[in-house]
């Protein structure tokens, strides 16, 4: 099982000896699935070549802060965005102590600074560096600052002393980097999430449908999956495949999606509704593939069944969420479905012209009851995650956890 999948993580390398597991890292989190971006400093260099890592990672490796070239493809800004998560391993003393200091004069500690992302850190140094009140004090910093340290461990160095400063191993870092994804924050809560289009039959060969890929939905499923939720994904049909650990209900029609969502909506605590229902099925399906004999031909159109509407107005409904996409007046149009269908909350996007449905990115207007936040410009993985968080936040308050 990957526990990885979709997941963009810079990795960041700093001059110690240690950089040669780094190598093996690279390995590790490509096989959990991950996507790897290196960044190195120039002694790092000296240590392990970017041919190395570049090989390993399949992408160029970053060293120049004022790169022209490397500026024009993908620049310090654009990288830390392009990130789910910063990994410094191996992390020095010195880098420690630039990190602290908020210094901005290579690559990677610019990067750290615009990164609104998590950061981990392993560092790896000899046991006196670590121990010296200096670096001590810049971890303690630094981890008031919000970033994770990871290790360091304790043995047998490379410069033959015994004690704390040796780098974690790849593997238990692979671990402290599930971690960061596991937020738990919709723990043991029960999810239903729809996805994907809706295909109405026109006769045993025909349909019609939309153009949504599923990637949204799919995404947030498993987001939910990692923030701890046990999650249901009705799904219509699409080209990806179900998420691991995640109840996967295949449905064809808005029907059928409608049969499978209201089985389980009684059980759930949050509904959150990412499928394009196709709008209308045909009033009859023919039987037998229809003929091309007429010039015209016309289909009666019936309106489906208005899924997240009919879950929001059940007696005891789960905490709705919506999805509204939308081609003009975005902010408008969504909270006016909000208060229609009466939901908890919704997410509105922009769609046509390249956005929305079949991109890999998007961005979102989340709006509920008295508050709105947006969401700008990135990956469907990492708005997913984003979007949980915010809709953990807002259940957790209509649904404060019980105390005894
Ligand atoms: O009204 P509109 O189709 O724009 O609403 C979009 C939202 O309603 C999405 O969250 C979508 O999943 C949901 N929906 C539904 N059943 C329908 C139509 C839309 O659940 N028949």
């Amino acid at each position: 099982m990957q526990t990885l999948t979709n997941k963009r993580i810079l990795l960041g390398i700093t001059g110690g000896i240690a950089a040669y597991k780094s190598a093996d890292l690279i390995r590790r989190l490509r096989d959990q699935g991950a996507e790897v971006q290196v960044i190195m400093t120039k002694a790092a260099c000296e240590f392990i070549t970017p041919l190395t890592m570049q090989a390993l990672s399949g992408k160029p490796v970053h060293i120049e802060l004022l790169d022209p070239v490397t500026e024009a493809g993908m620049g310090h800004i654009e990288l830390a965005r392009w990130s789910d998560v910063i990994v410094v391993a191996p992390a020095t003393a010195n880098f420690i102590a630039r990190l602290s200091h908020g210094m901005a004069d290579d690559l990677l500690s610019a990067i750290c600074l615009v990164a609104a992302v998590p950061i981990l850190i392993a560092p790896a140094m000899n046991q006196q560096m670590w121990l010296n009140a200096a670096t001590q004090a810049n971890i303690q910093n630094l981890a008031a600052r919000g970033i994770i340290l990871a290790g360091p461990a304790s043995g047998m160095q490379a410069c033959g002393e015994t004690g704390p400063g040796r780098m974690l191993e790849p593997l238990e870092l692979v671990a402290a980097v599930n971690g960061l994804f596991e937020t738990r924050a919709l723990d043991g809560k029960h999810v239903l999430v729809t996805a994907g289009p809706t295909q109405e039959a026109i006769d045993p060969v025909r349909f019609i449908s939309n153009r949504s890929s599923g990637r949204m939905g799919y995404a947030i499923a498993r987001a939910a999956q990692e923030a701890g939720a046990e999650v249901t994904l009705v799904s219509g049909p699409t080209a990806i495949p179900a998420p691991e650990r995640v109840k996967y209900v295949p449905v064809k029609t808005a029907e059928q999606m409608r049969e499978a969502v209201l089985a389980q909506a009684a059980k759930q605590d949050i509904f959150i509704a990412a499928a394009a229902v196709a709008d209308y099925r045909c009033a009859e399906i023919a039987g037998e593939k229809i003929k091309k004999t007429a010039a015209d031909l016309v289909l009666t159109l019936r309106k489906n069944p208005d899924i997240l509407a009919e879950v929001a107005q059940l007696p005891r409904p789960p905490y709705t969420v919506g999805f509204a996409a939308e081609t003009t007046a975005v902010k408008e149009n969504a909270l006016i479905k909000l208060r229609s269908k009466g939901l908890d909350m919704i997410a509105a996007n922009r769609v046509g012209d390249g956005l929305g449905f079949e991109s890999d990115e998007n961005s979102l207007e989340v709006l509920w009851d008295g508050g709105t936040i947006s969401l700008e410009l990135t990956s469907k993985d990492k708005l997913a995650r984003q979007l949980i968080d915010i809709v953990a936040r807002k259940y957790n308050e209509k649904h404060p956890p019980q105390s005894y």
